[in-house]
């Protein structure tokens, strides 16, 4: 068979593979299998890309067994809590591979030889200036999230002036280069430079609880920078990877702003955290709160027909995923219906939740939507909620003075009882207070997640 043929049936499979892939990791039960069949499909369009080139593969061996080693290592040691982190810097790396690629391209080719294809010019700057910024970006997003940088939103007076500028000059210098590719150097190194710095600059303003966010956009980006690039060494499998790449990154970011009910300009321009707004919104302190003792929430437990766990943020910082897992095998033993509810952006990264359910083992037949436990949260006997705050504020529906109004809620104030587990009265992510923990029907179980279900499955074991 025509080489050239077989190559493109090999890039024709793994699209399908890349498609069949995303499509799988929609749900927490397919979603293992759906990482591996991208994954051969990107081993089978490596490949079949190599042997279209006709190389020396003694390098490119090398450069894969150390990049492929590095790979398996972060992956294997990276902690569950530092996932968004790895995603980062991986992010990066890709965005830099895209600028590295055009930049070898542009000098091999044409710096100092011939104009560029006025097309080909194009793509050459699209793949750097994303590439470059995705990188730059992508650093500054690891440093916030690892907590190395601050995670403070950083404001500047000026700085969506200073941002347009940059813009602006990068049009103007990507319009001059276009014009004079072949004698363009100086265009195409400045033009790296910028990009660079707009990267940092746009990543800088965000807060880290917001990285999440910033991620899934960057992410697309990555894919943008790779499918330009795709089109200046004319491959077909780069291109169609960095397009599904990209499509598929914003639509995750459209999904997270939806449930948080906030626009992506919001996000990016606002600095949303950078204040503490616990006095924010009407909704906060009406009555008094009523703590329950380790022995209250087991009598409450051990007589309830059904509970619905709601973990948050806490669950991850307790790391309890485990011990909640027990505590619902054994009221399952005990009779009684469990399920857990999960918010889209409980947490601080996409799926929080769903990972840290999923390595304890909780079936997934038994985690259930925001938008399908809502409707029947009334038959809930105890929904018990686990280090999660801003996703179960009942100010998010009533509350138009409120940060959050507006967002989508786990809507356990309408449960029979409450039981809420935190260390503290102190406020989530949003900074502000919380309603639910002054209603009549909410208990108040203080203490660290884990330890606090430790002492539950103890009261049932003893
Ligand atoms: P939060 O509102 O941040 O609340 C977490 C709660 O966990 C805190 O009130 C804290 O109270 C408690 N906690 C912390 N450590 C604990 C421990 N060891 N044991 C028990 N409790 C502990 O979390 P959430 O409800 O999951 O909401 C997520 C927030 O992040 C939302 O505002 C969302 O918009 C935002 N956000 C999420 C994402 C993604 S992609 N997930 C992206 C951007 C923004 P104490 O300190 O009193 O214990």
């Amino acid at each position: 068979m025509d080489l050239n043929l077989l190559i493109n049936f090999s890039y024709i499979i793994s699209t399908v593979m890349f498609i069949l892939g995303l499509k799988m990791l929609s749900s927490p039960a397919t979603a293992r299998k759906g990482n591996m069949i991208s994954a051969i499909g990107m081993l089978l369009a490596i490949c079949a890309a190599l042997v279209s080139q006709g190389i020396d593969y003694k390098w490119i061996l090398l450069g894969m067994a150390v990049g492929g080693g590095i790979g398996l290592a972060a992956a294997r040691l990276v902690a569950m809590t530092a996932m968004p982190e790895m995603v980062a810097i991986f992010n990066g790396f890709g965005g830099a591979a895209s600028l590295l690629l055009a930049w070898f391209e542009y000098s091999g080719k044409y710096q100092g030889l011939e104009s560029a294809p006025a097309f080909t010019a194009f793509v050459l700057i699209l793949s750097v200036f994303i590439g470059g910024m995705t990188f730059s970006g992508s650093m500054i997003a690891y440093g916030k999230l690892s907590e190395k940088i601050s995670g403070k939103p950083y404001l500047f007076a000026g700085q969506h002036i200073v941002n347009s500028l940059i813009l602006i000059t990068t049009v103007i210098l990507g319009v001059l280069f276009v014009l004079n590719s072949g004698a363009g150097n100086g265009y195409f190194i400045l033009l790296i430079v910028i990009a660079l710095i707009f990267g940092v600059l746009s990543v800088i303003p965000i807060g880290g609880a917001d990285m999440p966010v910033v991620i899934a956009l960057l992410n697309s980006y990555s894919g943008l920078a790779a499918c330009a690039a795709g089109f200046v060494i004319h491959n077909n499998i780069l291109i169609v990877a960095g397009a599904l790449v990209g499509a598929s990154g914003i639509i995750l970011t459209k999904i997270m702003c939806k449930a948080m009910n906030r626009s992506l300009a919001n996000v990016l321009f606002s600095g949303f955290g950078s204040t503490k707004t616990a006095a924010a919104g009407k909704g906060a302190q009406q009555g008094e709160i009523k703590p329950a003792s380790q022995e209250d929430v087991y009598y409450i437990l051990e007589a309830a027909d059904s509970v619905a766990f709601v973990p948050g943020y806490g669950l991850a910082v307790a790391q309890a995923q485990h011990q909640v897992r027990e505590l619902g095998e054994i009221l399952e033993a005990n009779g009684t219906d469990v399920q857990y509810a999960i918010h889209p952006v409980a947490g601080r990264m996409p799926g929080h939740m769903n990972v840290l359910l999923a390595e304890a083992n909780v079936p997934y037949d038994q985690l259930i939507e925001m938008d399908e436990i809502n409707p029947n949260m009334e038959t809930v006997d105890v929904a018990v909620v686990i280090g999660a705050n801003d996703v179960v504020n009942p100010a998010a529906l009533d509350d138009e003075s409120s940060p959050i109004y507006g967002m989508p809620i786990i809507e356990v104030h309408r449960a029979k009882t409450v039981i809420v587990l935190k260390r503290s009265m102190n406020p989530g992510f949003a900074g502000i207070e919380n309603a639910l923990f002054f209603n009549d029907n909410t208990r108040m179980y203080f203490g660290d997640a884990k330890a606090s279900i430790t002492g539950l499955i103890a009261e049932f074991k003893g």
